[in-house]
């Protein structure tokens, strides 16, 4: 009941909404408006505590950090450039100004879709909500760039002007169906794990008949890397064909609700917000919820505090540790990738088969996918440090097949081995070995975000006036 009702009220909305901006009767829609700035008076505690989120401007490059990330994307956008991520204030200024956006010079200029904004902007619902699903992921991503503006913020998560906790992306929602806890029938603290869980899950862009580019949660199956694998196999579905091995690969997003289900906190539902969105009193002694999401250590005494015992020098060192553990078997399997994906280059140029690599390049879509579910979900190794090390286990383990497989081909094909690594050292270098012209996409860059995006901005501002 509840369930047919909740997917009726966004058709419904999206139907008002079209018929109301049609008639030019308004120019926003009744369920959400997408401006941070207008609740700053009304809710002055959370939002100044989520502006704060704007204090978190370090940015990390990952690919510098890690060299071996650029030869494991090699083909795909994020070899050309992969930063940490930092705070919710940042995420249409990240998105902008990604290489992996590239530099649209029109509305129908690639290279992204669409679906690339799902998870920065409360417009996002908002345009949904206009123009349906069907219209929102149509198109390529250049084609949202006036409309996704308002970074991360209160209609992402709240009913429009309300305290009430809500659902904004019907794709969100199915894919909450989809392991049987529709949005309505979650408890409380389900629903503030659930919240987060609209963008910090594994997805992918669908291509079926009604559903071009849509983004849907691969939870159809389960949410373990297992089952999420099986489900992309049973897809023949792959993110991209890497440029060395050939191998058709599956890119982790960042599926960190999934493992937080499997560590001691989630298994024990202390939620997303028990630790990242802590309930503090302000100077006047009033109780809020802290809107400035960011490291829980920050606020030790009202996160961590309110349930253990134990000081915060000791958990801060416990959770190092476990970073360190992580970071150890992660090489590793990067290592062992790496060298699987020269090796399979090298057969290819020797003449193998399609048939002769094909349980090969099995092995590597399997190790790859599982180090990058580990690794990609921000913040494993606080939330379930043993997950990510038997799934980094089965990573090392799986590369080391398909190495096994490579050296007995190799050596059938005369080929002499080891086969050598080009000078990965740097992340320049690494992408010089690949041929990458960055500095081409660099000055692109540039040039669109100096010429292109102030137009966005500008238009922008003329539609939020008439609101
Ligand atoms: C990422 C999700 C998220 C965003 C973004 C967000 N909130 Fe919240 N908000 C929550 C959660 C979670 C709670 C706590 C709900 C609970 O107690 O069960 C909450 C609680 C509240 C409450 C209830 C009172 C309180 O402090 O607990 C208000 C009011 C509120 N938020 C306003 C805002 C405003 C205004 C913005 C934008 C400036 C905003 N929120 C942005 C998730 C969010
Ligand atoms: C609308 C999508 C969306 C929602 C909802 C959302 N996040 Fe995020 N989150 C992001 C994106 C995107 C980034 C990266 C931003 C960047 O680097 O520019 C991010 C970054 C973060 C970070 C890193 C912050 C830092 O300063 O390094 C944390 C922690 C985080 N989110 C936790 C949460 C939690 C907890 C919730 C729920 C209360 C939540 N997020 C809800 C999209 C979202
Ligand atoms: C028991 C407390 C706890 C819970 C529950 C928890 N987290 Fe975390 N989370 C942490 C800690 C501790 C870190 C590491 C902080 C650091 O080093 O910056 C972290 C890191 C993160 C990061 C990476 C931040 C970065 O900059 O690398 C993200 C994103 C994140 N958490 C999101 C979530 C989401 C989403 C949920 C719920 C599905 C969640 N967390 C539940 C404690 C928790
Ligand atoms: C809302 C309560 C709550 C909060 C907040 C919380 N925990 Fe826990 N924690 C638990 C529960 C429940 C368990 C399950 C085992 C138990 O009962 O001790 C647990 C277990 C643990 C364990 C041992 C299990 C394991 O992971 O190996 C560690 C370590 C831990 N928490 C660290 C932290 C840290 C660090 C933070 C803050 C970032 C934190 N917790 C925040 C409730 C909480």
């Amino acid at each position: 009941m509840v369930r047919t009702l909740n997917k009726k009220s966004f058709a419904l909305s999206a139907l008002v909404a079209a018929s109301l901006m049609a008639s030019g009767a308004i120019a926003q829609t009744s369920e959400t408006d997408p401006r941070n700035e207008v609740y700053k008076d009304k809710f002055s505690k959370q939002y100044d505590s989520w502006h704060a989120t704007s204090e978190s401007v370090e940015v990390i490059d990952a690919l510098e950090a890690d060299p071996n990330l650029v030869i494991l994307w090699a083909g795909y956008g994020f070899a050309k450039d992969y930063n940490k991520a930092r705070g919710h204030h940042y995420a249409v200024t990240d998105l902008r100004a990604t290489l992996r956006t590239g530099a649209p010079k029109s509305a129908e200029d690639g290279p992204m879709p669409m679906a690339c904004w799902s998870c920065k902007s409360p417009d996002v619902p908002r345009v949904i909500e206009e123009q349906g699903e069907d219209g929102y992921f149509s198109g390529k991503w250049a084609k949202g760039g006036a409309e996704i503006v308002n970074t991360i913020g209160c209609a992402d998560c709240h009913e429009k002007g309300k305290s009430k906790l809500r659902i904004s992306r019907p794709f969100a929602e199915r894919g909450f169906e989809a392991i049987g806890t529709p949005f309505d029938e979650a408890s409380r603290k389900d629903k503030q794990s659930m919240v987060c869980a609209q963008c910090h899950v594994e997805y992918y862009f669908e291509k079926t008949k009604d559903r071009k580019g849509f983004v849907k949660f691969p939870w159809d199956g389960g949410t373990t890397v297992e089952a999420m694998e099986t489900y992309y196999d049973a897809l023949e579905f792959a993110d991209w064909t890497h440029a060395v091995s050939k191998t058709p690969m599956l890119k982790a997003q960042h599926p960190g609700y999934e493992t937080w289900k499997l560590g001691m906190h989630g298994k024990n539902n202390v939620s997303c917000t028990d630790c990242h969105m802590p309930r503090v009193k302000s100077p006047e002694g009033r109780k809020f919820t802290d809107h400035k999401v960011g490291n829980p250590f920050d606020r030790f005494e009202e996160t961590c505090g309110t349930c253990h015992e134990q000081s915060k020098e000791f958990m801060v060192n416990l959770d190092k540790e476990r970073k360190a553990k992580v970071k150890e078997i992660q090489l590793k399997a990067e290592k062992q990738l790496v060298h699987a994906h020269f090796e399979a280059g090298a057969a290819w140029k020797a003449g193998a088969t399609e048939a002769e690599m094909k349980p090969i390049l099995t092995d590597i879509r399997h190790a790859q996918w599982r180090w990058d579910y580990a690794i990609a979900s921000h913040g494993v190794a606080s939330h379930a440090p043993d997950e990510a090390l038997r799934v980094l286990g089965t990573a090392v383990s799986k590369a080391a097949d398909a190495r096994i497989k490579l050296a007995h081909l190799l050596t059938a094909k005369g080929v002499k081995q080891p086969i050598a690594l080009p000078d990965i050292s740097t992340k320049a270098k690494a992408q010089a070995a690949l041929g990458m012209d960055m500095k081409k996409m660099n000055a692109d860059k540039k040039e669109f975000l100096e010429n292109v995006v102030p137009k966005w901005d500008e238009e922008a501002k003329k539609r939020e006036a008439t609101y």
